[in-house]
């Protein structure tokens, strides 16, 4: 691995380092199969949005699909190795911070990949926080997520871990989970440990301190 300077993973800064230098062993390179045959078997398209989108394979395949969508990535040198890469699509790649950003249509699904396992520990509760409020009762949040359940497993990332348990713990309280498959075409740095998952939103519970009296 090249000596970067940046070890901060919440700073654009720490991305850009390594896109700059083509050091991205999470990129896939194209489309995981997963979300092939979920688009495949989509009743109609969807309003989308990728959070943390890197070269954005699957905006490509999602916009080429007739499906709306919105990538975004606050890492410039991402933003435009994915516009290079992506071409013709690249208006659906935009430069934006997932936690500022606001999207210009309601959406319907949010689509994960080693983007909640990029950011520390920490940061979690907020980033799902933020999937929740950015959409409406019935919507999807989908995609792969990094999930380790080894006793040993390593607390160092990116890409940081998460035991199944802790994941359903922070995910369920706002979505319900549908679906969990095992995922057959992950890359050496997830394989075995990574799920294809999809959660729709649960109704925003009312508490009485909601209500205007
Ligand atoms: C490990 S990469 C994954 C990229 C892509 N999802 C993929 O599957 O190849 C994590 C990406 O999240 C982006 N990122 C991290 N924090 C972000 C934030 N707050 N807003 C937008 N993008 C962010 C990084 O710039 C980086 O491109």
């Amino acid at each position: 691995m090249p000596d970067f300077q940046s070890k901060d993973p919440t700073q654009a800064g720490f991305w850009n380092e390594r896109f700059e230098s083509q050091f991205t062993p999470w990129d896939k390179g194209g489309v995981p199969q997963a979300l092939q045959q979920f688009v495949a078997k989509a009743r109609r398209p969807l309003v989308t949005l990728i959070p943390g989108c890197g070269l954005g394979y699957e905006a490509a395949f999602l916009a080429q699909s007739g499906w709306e969508v919105t990538a975004i990535d606050f890492s410039p040198a991402a933003v435009a190795s994915a516009q290079a890469v992506i071409g013709e699509w690249d208006r659906h790649v935009i430069e934006a911070d997932f936690f500022q950003y606001q999207p210009t249509l309601p959406l319907e699904l949010i689509y994960e990949r080693a983007f909640l396992c990029a950011l520390p520990h920490v940061m979690r509760a907020q980033i799902v926080q933020r999937w929740a409020s950015l959409l409406p009762e019935d919507g999807l949040l989908l995609g792969f997520f990094y999930v380790d359940d080894a006793p040993e497993r390593s607390l160092k990332g990116p890409p940081f871990s998460i035991s199944s348990r802790e994941l359903y713990e922070l995910i369920s309280p706002y979505f319900e989970l549908q679906e969990d498959a095992e995922v057959t075409d992950s890359l050496p740095v997830f394989v075995g440990k990574e799920r294809w998952q999809v959660w729709r939103r649960l109704a925003s519970v009312v508490t009485t301190l909601d209500i205007d009296e």
